[in-house]
């Protein structure tokens, strides 16, 4: 055990665990798509460059969708040239049709994200489309970001629970898994987008998966915390093997179009965890804080996150 260090967890490690978790960082996307008044572009490209200066690597920009939908994205071509020369990180952005894979190229994207849902009732809130149709629009944008180049993710929305149509079947979300990776995605972001997940269910879902060959390394898991179980179903993956684990700074976010959708696992919570457990993640847990704090008053209410709120008064946010 190490010595204990103000605004820093003591190191304890646990067997069973990665010695390294990468953080896909949400916060400027799903955290800011959920905002009811519009973040001006210049403080959400400082946001990012915070966000890379705490030791985030791969940090999710914007969403090429139709600005009706999602109105608080709608400067996405303005945002995105202020940080795509940020050194050594990656800004992933959301494309959901072959219109947002050109905004997306026309401004030099290298990683793309589309994103389906297990359930149709979701799928047609959010895509406009069932299932299959979300599916079959994703195949052609896929292919050609693949041809492109691109490193490409999908998310999967919905996977455990879902606020039209309650418990979703766990094969109902492998079949969908499957159709992704056999399009060509490269990773599969598991969604518990309403934050319904218990560590039995999520253990449950990754044996499915691997047993219908999708392999652990290509899944990485996104939780919400609506019911505080998102560090527990993270703890759940991790031991399952899986070192991808999607967070949003300060726990800003949620869904536009689900009802329930709560805030995202906040990404110092999950810094506070895998710090104390030992697995490296190059993430400055006081620097990160900061910036949620400095976050959080461009926003005008604080963060939920529980480990900004205990840590708010040690961090030192930069001199302005
Ligand atoms: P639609 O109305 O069916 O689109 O929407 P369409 O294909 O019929 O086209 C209608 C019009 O939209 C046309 O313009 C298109 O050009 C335009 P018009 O001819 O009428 O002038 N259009 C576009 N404009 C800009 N960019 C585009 C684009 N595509 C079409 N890319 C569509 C279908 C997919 C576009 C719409 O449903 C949409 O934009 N949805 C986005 C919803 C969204 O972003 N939700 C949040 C992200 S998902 C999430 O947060 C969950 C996640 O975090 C994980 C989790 O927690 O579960 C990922
Ligand atoms: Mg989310």
């Amino acid at each position: 055990m190490s010595t204990p260090e103000l605004g820093l967890p003591m190191v304890v490690p646990a067997p069973g665990l990665p010695a390294r978790v990468r953080i896909h960082e949400v916060g400027p996307r799903d955290g800011l798509q959920n905002e009811k008044a519009t973040v001006p572009t210049e403080v959400k490209a400082e946001f990012v460059r915070r966000l890379a200066d705490a030791g985030l690597t791969t940090i999710e920009a914007t969403s090429f969708v139709h600005p009706k939908w999602v109105p608080q994205l709608a400067d996405a071509e303005a945002l995105f040239p202020l940080v795509r020369d940020l050194p050594g990180v990656h800004l992933p952005v959301l494309v959901p049709n072959a219109h947002g894979l050109d905004r997306a190229l026309a401004l030099g994207a290298t990683r793309v994200a589309v994103f389906a849902s297990a359930t149709q009732s979701f799928s047609k809130a959010n895509l406009n489309r069932t299932v299959d149709e979300a599916l079959a629009m994703f195949e052609p944008v896929v292919s050609q970001a693949k041809k492109d180049g691109l490193h490409v993710r999908s998310y999967l929305s919905m996977c455990f629970g879902d606020p039209w149509e309650g418990a979703v079947p766990v094969h109902q979300v492998v079949r969908v898994c499957r159709s992704l990776l056999d399009m060509g995605c490269d990773e599969l972001s598991l969604g518990d987008t309403i934050g319904v997940a218990t560590p039995g269910h999520v253990r449950e879902l990754l044996t499915e998966l691997n047993e219908a060959g999708v392999p652990t390394g290509s899944i990485g898991v996104h939780f919400h915390d609506t019911y505080g179980q998102a560090l527990t179903n993270t703890l759940v993956a991790l031991q399952h093997g899986v070192t991808t684990v999607d967070a949003s700074a300060g726990g800003l976010g949620g869904c536009p179009y689900a009802k329930s959708a709560t805030g995202n696992l906040a990404t110092e919570d999950l810094v506070w965890m895998l710090q104390g457990l030992g697995i490296d993640t190059g993430v400055d847990l006081g620097r990160l804080t900061a910036t949620s704090v400095w976050m959080a008053g461009r926003l005008g209410r604080p963060s939920p996150s529980r480990t900004v709120k205990a840590l708010a008064g040690t961090a030192q946010p930069p001199k302005e």
